[in-house]
């Protein structure tokens, strides 16, 4: 079992703990709370880089070994990185998710890599505009944080 976790911190209230884990080649599962949202859906990616040093934006844009487009978590034409949202209600944002694109080894693996959170909802990369496409219009990095192994 492979696990890892994610400590996500901002410049304002947003803040959370995510927390990875992997059985052999199967599926990675995302648990996490994320408190200091106000109720509604944010983006929520895995950004290329695990570089934080000017604040969320040092990141990168998506993982996105493939070079490929923008999809959203369900789609084939996607990002490794492309988790689509998460939906805060009631002053948290509380998930579990499974996602079969994403690793905690091999060319998919990010570990080392950042865990953004927009300050939009992520429309999937499918409003068919070139902003769309380039940066999905989720707009500004509410908060982050490198995945790192865990024990
Ligand atoms: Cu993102
Ligand atoms: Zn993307």
């Amino acid at each position: 079992m492979l696990k890892a976790v994610c400590v996500m911190k901002g410049t304002g209230e947003v803040q959370g703990v995510v927390h990875l884990h992997q059985e052999g080649d199967r599926s990675v599962t995302f648990k996490g709370t994320i408190t200091g949202l106000t109720d509604g859906k944010y983006g929520f990616h895995i950004h290329a880089y695990g570089d934080n040093t000017n604040g969320c934006i040092s990141a990168g844009p998506h993982f996105n070994p493939g070079n490929i487009t923008h999809g959203g978590p369900e789609d084939e034409v996607r990002h490794v990185g492309d988790l689509g949202n998460i939906t805060s209600a009631n002053g948290e944002a509380k998930f579990e998710f499974t996602d079969s694109v994403i690793s905690l080894r091999g060319k998919h693996d990010i570990i080392g890599r950042t865990v953004v959170i927009h300050e939009k909802e992520y429309d999937l990369g499918k409003c068919g505009n070139d902003e769309s496409l380039v940066t999905v219009n989720a707009g500004g990095r509410l908060a982050c944080g490198v995945i790192r192994r865990a024990q």
